[in-house]
């Protein structure tokens, strides 16, 4: 038998409902105890194991569907397993709306009580922004984070990075000047994707934080410029942070779509971003789209500007929403540490918090 144009079977039920099922999917998903470890629920049964697959009988009763296959084995089915959408429903982003503030929760709160985490972190898959106040001012504050938002995702130069006004500084926010909307590590193929922003002490004035639905901005963009949209989907843009003993590149778009053509990264850093070849047609092709996209940017309603105090915890998802800093105009002291989590860990956060909780 050719493995490839098996097809499927057809399943009548005695009410007279029909299903289609394939058939290497029907034997591939056998719920018996000798097709699954059932300590771990995995699949143990592998289809490369066969020859050739086949049906040889098929028996159906209200609600279940026997097959014996060609070659000795026999599974059952029961009919809601093969009714069933198996596919879990992810919780789905939603842009702000005109009205979004910033949800704040308490840090301890956060912490300690699993409903208020499951709350938080639904707030925080919708908009993705969240605010922890109330937090200690201690450094390394953020490894506590690890309890709800899965473990840090380091990456070189410090574990937890030091934000202060240091003339040594390898990066611009270590200077007083204004940080125009970016994500962190654009210089990574794979740039953290959760970012935690922690203020430890902030007696400066000035340097409120900004933030930016960039999905929000890139769908708007995408309907007003589908053209210039696809440049920033296909054009890969050089990014390089680095010291003197660190180094990282990633040559990558500034937009990256999933197979659905959803937006799964908005990378955008002006003050990463490496020089183009000016010789490849490509970068005046990549430079009318990008100017098109950062002047919207730059005047978009979807920023939110606070003050971040000492003891409050600005979370982000940084493949969507961009931060950035207004200009710090005194001396005061200010000290902020970042790190940076998984968005998949928070994501999959939700099912053991729901899963406790019930
Ligand atoms: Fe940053
Ligand atoms: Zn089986």
């Amino acid at each position: 038998m050719n493995a490839e144009a098996l097809g499927n079977v057809q399943v009548n039920w005695p009410d007279g409902e029909r299903m289609s099922l394939p058939i290497l999917w029907l034997r591939d998903v056998c719920p018996c105890e000798a097709c699954r470890i059932a300590q771990t629920q995995e699949k143990r049964f592998h289809l490369a194991t066969l020859e050739t697959v086949s049906i040889e009988t098929l028996g159906v009763s209200d609600e279940a569907l026997w097959v014996a296959w060609t070659g000795g084995h026999s599974s059952q089915y029961p009919r809601s397993f093969l009714a069933k959408d198996h596919a879990r429903v992810m919780p789905q982003w939603q842009p702000w709306s005109d009205d979004y503030t910033p949800a704040y929760f308490d840090f301890q709160a956060f912490q300690a009580n699993d409903r208020m985490a499951l709350l938080a972190i639904e707030e925080f898959l919708r908009s993705g922004v969240l605010i922890l106040s109330n937090a200690p001012t201690e450094e390394a504050t953020l490894e506590l984070l690890a309890k709800r938002l899965g473990p840090i995702r380091e990456v070189l130069f410090e574990r937890i990075h030091n934000v202060k006004v240091d003339p040594r500084g390898y990066n611009v926010a270590h200077t007083n000047l204004g940080l125009p909307p970016h994500n962190d590590f654009a210089s990574y193929s794979w740039p953290p994707s959760v970012q935690a922003l922690h203020m430890l002490a902030n007696e400066a004035s000035g340097g409120r934080s900004t933030i930016f639905d960039g999905w929000a901005l890139l769908e708007e963009f995408r309907s007003a410029e589908p053209e210039a949209f696809d440049v920033l989907c296909r054009v890969e843009v050089p990014f390089r942070e680095f010291d003197e003993s660190n180094e990282t590149y990633a040559c990558e778009p500034i937009i990256r779509l999933n197979t659905k053509g959803e937006i799964v990264i908005f990378r955008y850093s002006n003050q990463l971003m490496q020089v183009m070849n000016p010789a490849d047609p490509d970068t005046a092709v990549f430079y009318d789209a990008y100017y098109k996209l950062s002047r919207r940017l730059f005047s978009s309603d979807k920023v939110r500007r606070f003050r971040l105090e000492g003891g409050q915890i600005l979370i982000v998802a940084s493949h969507r929403v961009l931060h950035g800093r207004e200009v710090i105009d005194d001396a005061g002291y200010r000290h902020l540490q970042d790190a940076y989590f998984e968005h998949d860990n928070v994501r999959n956060m939700l099912t053991v918090l729901a899963r406790s909780h019930d």
